[in-house]
């Protein structure tokens, strides 16, 4: 029988079916030398984003066919080394789409009335109403830098209550941005008229630091921005020290250039219009199920024989 290492925490349905062709051994928070030192008894590789499947990792699995990660991005994979070495990685592009969509949503709406800071003011005694007033999103303009899987599911909801549309992203059409209700623009012009901007971008080359200490100091004074995408996208001192001079109004992060968030990060230090939370947006139960199932069936699959789809 096949071995399949599950080396971070998946839904149930996951393990349920990889066990129907495969003895599973769950073993989490492995350290990479004792992830090194088991490797080579496996056949397949389940992981989340907390297992780092680096280029040594691969190398010591001699009999690894399929690295399947429960969720979207691979960047904790080497993708090369595994190629080089004919190891399919695959992933699950859209089982948790609605839940990363829906968490941008949620923390465009609480940095637009201080929700956390309001909630954790009267738990703590206080009942004061002055210190947090709002701001309305109806009629203002949401401008979303990627408008792919998750970005068109923000723009749809964020239409729905009224907003404006805006977007940049070079690689899809006008037509495609009709269609969803979006005018299409240019990096500059985005970031001069959004109220809220939302990022939905993997991060690359092209798009490490794209918003940078310029760009924000391009952004209105009224204006907020959200990134529920990745880390590195946006340069986190230039955006700690935009918020707590109040040069734009507030910033919601759910990801991190470093993860967990460094102790020392001047983002701890943003006050009520810095809203942070660890990486969770696709922690509903409901994505954790599709993800879990979607790369289990492939893993499934590969050990049956059967072609996979790659990542
Ligand atoms: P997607 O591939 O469907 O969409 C990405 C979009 O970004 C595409 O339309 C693409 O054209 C565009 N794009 C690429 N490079 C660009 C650039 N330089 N400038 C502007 N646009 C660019 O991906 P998706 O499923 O919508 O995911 C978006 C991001 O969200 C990914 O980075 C993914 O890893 C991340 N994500 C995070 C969580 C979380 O837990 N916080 C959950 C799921 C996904
Ligand atoms: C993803 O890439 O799917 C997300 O970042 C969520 C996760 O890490 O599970």
């Amino acid at each position: 029988m096949p071995k399949v290492l599950v080396s971070d925490s998946v839904d149930r349905a996951g393990i349920e079916i990889l066990s129907q062709v495969a003895q599973v051994d769950e073993k989490t928070g492995l350290p990479l030398s004792d992830l090194i030192s088991i490797i080579p008894e496996y056949d397949a590789l389940m992981i989340r984003s907390g297992t780092q499947v680096t280029k040594e990792v691969i190398e010591a699995g001699a009999q690894l066919k399929i690295i399947g990660r429960a969720g979207v991005g691979v960047d904790n994979v080497d993708v090369a080394a595994a190629t080089r070495q004919g190891i399919v990685v695959v992933n699950s592009p859209e089982g948790n789409t609605i839940a990363a969509a829906e968490h941008a949503l949620a923390m465009m709406m609480s940095l637009s009335r201080y929700v956390p800071d309001a909630n954790h003011s009267v738990k703590s005694g206080d009942w004061n109403r002055k210190a947090f007033i709002g701001a309305e999103i109806y009629k203002k303009t949401l401008g979303l830098i990627g408008l792919g899987k998750i970005g068109s599911h923000v723009a749809n909801v964020a239409k729905a209550m009224g907003m404006k549309l805006i977007a940049y992203d070079p690689y899809i059409s006008n037509e495609r941005a009709e269609q969803i209700g979006c005018r299409l623009v240019e990096l500059d012009v985005l970031i001069q008229e959004a109220d809220y901007i939302t990022l939905h971008i993997p991060r690359t080359e092209e798009t490490a630091n794209l918003i940078n200490a310029e760009a924000l100091a391009k952004m209105k004074p009224t204006a907020r921005i959200i990134n529920c995408a990745r880390g590195g996208l946006i340069d986190e001192a230039a955006l700690a020290e935009a918020v707590k001079e109040g040069r734009i109004a507030g910033a919601a992060l759910d990801v991190f250039g470093n993860e967990p968030l460094e102790e020392d990060s001047p983002l701890r230090d943003g006050g009520k219009n810095l809203i942070l939370t660890p990486h969770l947006g696709a922690s509903t139960a409901e994505a954790q199920v599709n993800v879990a199932v979607d790369v289990a069936e492939q893993i499934r699959d590969v050990l049956l024989g059967l072609p996979a789809r790659s990542a």
